[in-house]
C-alpha cells in the first residue's frame, strides 16, 4: 500500500538534479518524484514521458493523484548543507577582512558575540539570521552560538520554530578570551552545555515510529583548542564518550599563528589534531572546520578516526588563512562538506562557498603547475580544479556525510527526507538575462534537454542567488524561499 496515496503527499513532475557520487549526478528533465505524508521520498522515476505519466502513476497505485508540474526553467535539487557557521557573527559579516584569525577574534568577533548576553538582542538577531540562512537554500545547518546558554536556547528555538534541520551548539571557551567574554570555569561550561543538550532534546516531539533523527539536535562545540583548558577538554571528552551519537564541532589548523600557539598550550600533543584526539574528541561524528595546514600525520589520523572536514574557502581567503588541499583529502577518502564560516566568510549562501571552493581548487592547480615534479595526468582530485559534480556533491551529500546524516539527506532516494530546493531561473525570479531560457524548444530530444539542465545547474551555482530559490522544503514542509515569503 503506497503511503503516498494519502491526502498530504505530493508528487512533482519535472526537472530534477540528484547527486549520485563525488563525480556524477543525474539530470533528469522529466522526473516523477513522490513524497509521502511524513515528508520522506516514497519513490522517484526518471525520464517519464508526458504520455506515460498516468500509466506510471497507476502502476505505483496512484489513481487521480495530484501532480505538481514544474515549469520550464524550474528544477529541484537537494537542499544545501552548511557544515560550519556562526549565527551570532552575522552582525559583523563583511567587516574585519584586514585582520588575520587571532586579531580578528579579538577586535571583531568576540565584541560582537558578547552582545548576545542580551536575550532580546539574541531573539531579534537570530530570527533574521535563520530566516536568511533558510531562504539562501540551506536546509541543514551546523550552527555555533555564543558561550551564552540562554541566547543559544533562543537560537535553537528559532531554528526549531522555522522548521530547519540543524545542529546547535554553545561555545565552550574558558581561557584565552577577553574578560567580558569568557566562561568562569570548566564546571560552568560543562553544566551549561549539559543544560543546552537537554533543552534542545526536549524541543522535538518524540516519534516512536520514526528511525530518523530529530530536526534540531545539540552538538558539542569546544570553540577551538586555544579557548579550552585541558580540564575542560577532558570533561568534554567524558561527556562525548557517554554519548556516542552526539556530534562534535570545532576548528582545526586554520591559521599559522593559531597552530603555533596551540602547540605551545598543549606541549604533550604531537600536533593540533592530536590535541582533540588526546581528549577523545576526534571521532566519526566530529566536524573539523578549515583544516588548511594539516600535516601528513594529522591527515592520516583524521582518516583513521573517520572525522569530517568542513571546507570554508571564503573564510580561508578572507582571513588570509590559506587554501585547504581539498582534492588531497578527497583522494584520501576523508569526508568533506562545505561551510560558510560566517563571518570569517562574508556570505550566508552556500552558493558563494561553492564559488570559492571552485576558485580555491583552481589556485591549488595553478600552484602545482609551477612544480616541475607535478604530473597533471595523475588520477584523483589533488591539485586539479573540482568538477561541477564534485562541487554539488560537497554542498549536499558531502555535507550529509560530515553530519552523519548520509542515509537521511543529501540526495533523493526512497526513504530519505525530502529536503530540497525548487530553483527558478525564469524571468520572474528577477535575476534576469543570463539563462538562455528563450533557447528552449519543446520538441528537444532528451539528451539535449539534459545538456540544457546541466547548463542551468552550472549557471545557478555561479550566477544564481536567493532570488532563484523559489521554495525551500525540509522534511517535505515548505518553509522558505522567495515564493514562501511573498
Ligand atoms: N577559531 C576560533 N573561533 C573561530 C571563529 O569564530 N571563526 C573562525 N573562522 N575561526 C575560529
Ligand atoms: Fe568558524
Amino acid at each position: 500500500m503506497p503511503s503516498s496515496s494519502t491526502a498530504n503527499s505530493s508528487i512533482f513532475y519535472g526537472a530534477v538534479i540528484n547527486p549520485t557520487s563525488l563525480t556524477t549526478y543525474s539530470a533528469s528533465p522529466r522526473c516523477l518524484l513522490a513524497i509521502d505524508a511524513t515528508g520522506n521520498i516514497d519513490w522517484l522515476e526518471e525520464d517519464v514521458e508526458p504520455h506515460a505519466l498516468q500509466d506510471t502513476l497507476a502502476s505505483r497505485g496512484y489513481i487521480d493523484a495530484q501532480v505538481i508540474p514544474l515549469k520550464d526553467g524550474e528544477f529541484i535539487i537537494p537542499g544545501f548543507i552548511d557544515t560550519h557557521t556562526h549565527a551570532p557573527q552575522v552582525p559583523n559579516m563583511g567587516t574585519g577582512g584586514q585582520y588575520e584569525l587571532l586579531d580578528w577574534l579579538k577586535y571583531v568577533t568576540f565584541p560582537t558575540e558578547s552582545k548576545f548576553e542580551d536575550i532580546s538582542f539574541a531573539q531579534k538577531t537570530y530570527k533574521s539570521v535563520v530566516r536568511r540562512v533558510i531562504d539562501s537554500g540551506t536546509t541543514t545547518c551546523c550552527y555555533y552560538g555564543t558561550l551564552h546558554l540562554e541566547a543559544t536556547k533562543v537560537l535553537a528555538d528559532v531554528v526549531s520554530s522555522y522548521g530547519q534541520r540543524a545542529f546547535v551548539g554553545k561555545c565552550n571557551m574558558n581561557r584565552e578570551s577577553p574578560p567580558h567574554y569568557i566562561e568562569p570555569s570548566s564546571d560552568t561550561s560543562i553544566s551549561d552545555t549539559r543544560q543546552l543538550i537537554s533543552y534542545i532534546r526536549n524541543l522535538s516531539k518524540p516519534t516512536l515510529t520514526s528511525k530518523q533523527e530529530p530536526l534540531v539536535q545539540p552538538i558539542l562545540t569546544p570553540r577551538f583548542a586555544i579557548s579550552c583548558t585541558d580540564d575542560l577538554l577532558s570533561s568534554l571528552g567524558e561527556l562525548a564518550a557517554s554519548e556516542p551519537n552526539l556530534r562534535i564541532q570545532t576548528h582545526i589548523s586554520e591559521n599559522k599563528s593559531e597552530i603555533s600557539f596551540t602547540g605551545s598550550l598543549f606541549p604533550a600533543a604531537s600536533h593540533y589534531a592530536g590535541v582533540y584526539d588526546m581528549f577523545g574528541l576526534l571521532r566519526s561524528n566530529t566536524i573539523l572546520a578549515h583544516a588548511v595546514h594539516l600535516t601528513q600525520e594529522e591527515i592520516s589520523l583524521i582518516k583513521e578516526k573517520n572525522a569530517g572536514i568542513s571546507h570554508c574557502p571564503t573564510s580561508n581567503f578572507n582571513l588570509n588563512s590559506g587554501i585547504a588541499p581539498i582534492g588531497l583529502y578527497l583522494d584520501k577518502g576523508i569526508k568533506v562538506g562545505l561551510g560558510t564560516d560566517v563571518s570569517g566568510g562574508f556570505q550566508i549562501s552556500i552558493l558563494n562557498t561553492i564559488q570559492n571552493a571552485c576558485i580555491a581548487a583552481k589556485v591549488c592547480a595553478l600552484q602545482a603547475q609551477s612544480d616541475p615534479k607535478h604530473d597533471p595526468s595523475t588520477p584523483g582530485f589533488a591539485n586539479k580544479p573540482l568538477p561541477i559534480a564534485t562541487l554539488l556533491y560537497l554542498a549536499t551529500m558531502g555535507g550529509a556525510a560530515v553530519c552523519g546524516l548520509q542515509n537521511q539527506i543529501g540526495s533523493f532516494a526512497p526513504g530519505k527526507s525530502f529536503d530540497a530546493l525548487l530553483v527558478n531561473i525564469r524571468e520572474e525570479s528577477g535575476n534576469i538575462g543570463i539563462w538562455g531560457l528563450s533557447e528552449s524548444e519543446p520538441f528537444q530530444d532528451l539528451d539535449s534537454q539534459r545538456k540544457r539542465l546541466d547548463n542551468w545547474l552550472e549557471k545557478f551555482l555561479f550566477c544564481g542567488d536567493d532570488r532563484n530559490i523559489s521554495r525551500v522544503y525540509v522534511q517535505g514542509n515548505l518553509m522558505g524561499g522567495r515564493s514562501y515569503r511573498q
